[in-house]
């Protein structure tokens, strides 16, 4: 383990480079996220299916689902609106990359809704809703026959996904959140929509290192108030 320190250190990459970060470093952090994840009464609410860089090519692919512009996610799918999207992303990505253009510039060209390209990184972690109705883990009292299924597998979710983020910036590898793949289609066929219920999905995080050379890295954070979030309470 290196003394970098997770929690402060770790940050957003909206672009990650090609540099495939090893297996087995992939694996303890993988490894240590269960291990000190903590866990809402001991049971497993979700499971994260990792697509290695063996699946470059389908990522290249599903790239194109991430732009959630209601014109293409509420829209009837077909063979034309997928082209349609598949242009506009290549326009898009050659000025994302390109950093004589500004956010306006690519607004202008491209509409406002933009593209999640994190997903290309070289592992991804896709975090899914396993309907879990099993409570004969520690505690069988427990009534899992809800519809909340999916409010439990976002909790979990959440919680493992913060800790496998920080444990990855410990390692020096960088991570991104993704909230899920906004656009379901069957003109795009990839091994990841063949592989996972895209209504599953709760969260996704992609592991790799960032494009230095890009200006749009690392993400932007907002300075939240303290205040604006915390409420102390007084009698
Ligand atoms: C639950 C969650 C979902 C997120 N979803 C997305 C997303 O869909 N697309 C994206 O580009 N970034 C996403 N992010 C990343 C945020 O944009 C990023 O965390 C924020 O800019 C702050 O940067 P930091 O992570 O470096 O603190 C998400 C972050 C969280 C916590």
């Amino acid at each position: 383990m290196s003394d970098i320190d997770g929690i402060r250190e770790r940050r957003s990459t909206a672009l990650f480079n090609d540099k495939v970060p090893e297996k087995e470093v992939i694996e303890k952090i993988l490894y240590d996220s269960v291990k000190y994840s903590p866990n809402r009464c001991s049971i497993p609410y979700h499971h994260v299916k990792v697509f290695g860089p063996e699946f470059k090519e389908d990522k290249k692919k599903i790239v194109i689902q991430t732009n959630c512009d209601p014109k293409f996610t509420k829209t009837p799918d077909s063979q034309e609106k997928i082209t349609q999207v598949k242009n506009l992303y290549e326009t898009w990505i050659r000025m994302y990359k390109d950093n004589d253009y500004t956010k306006q510039d690519i607004k202008d060209e491209c509409g406002v809704y933009d593209y999640n390209p994190q997903i290309l990184a070289p592992y991804v972690l896709i975090y899914c809703d396993n309907e879990q109705s099993q409570a004969d883990f520690d505690q069988t009292h427990i009534n899992l026959n809800t519809s909340k299924t999916r409010e439990r597998a976002c909790q979990s979710s959440a919680i493992h996904a913060i800790l496998t983020a920080c444990i990855a910036a410990e390692h020096g590898v960088s991570s991104c959140f993704l909230s899920n793949i906004s656009l379901e289609t069957q003109f795009n066929k990839n091994a990841i929509s063949d592989n996972v219920n895209l209504d599953k999905i709760v969260l996704i995080l992609c592991l790799g290192y960032p494009d230095e050379q890009n200006k749009y890295n690392p993400k932007f954070r907002y300075p939240f108030d303290v205040n604006d979030v915390i409420e102390w309470q007084n009698v």
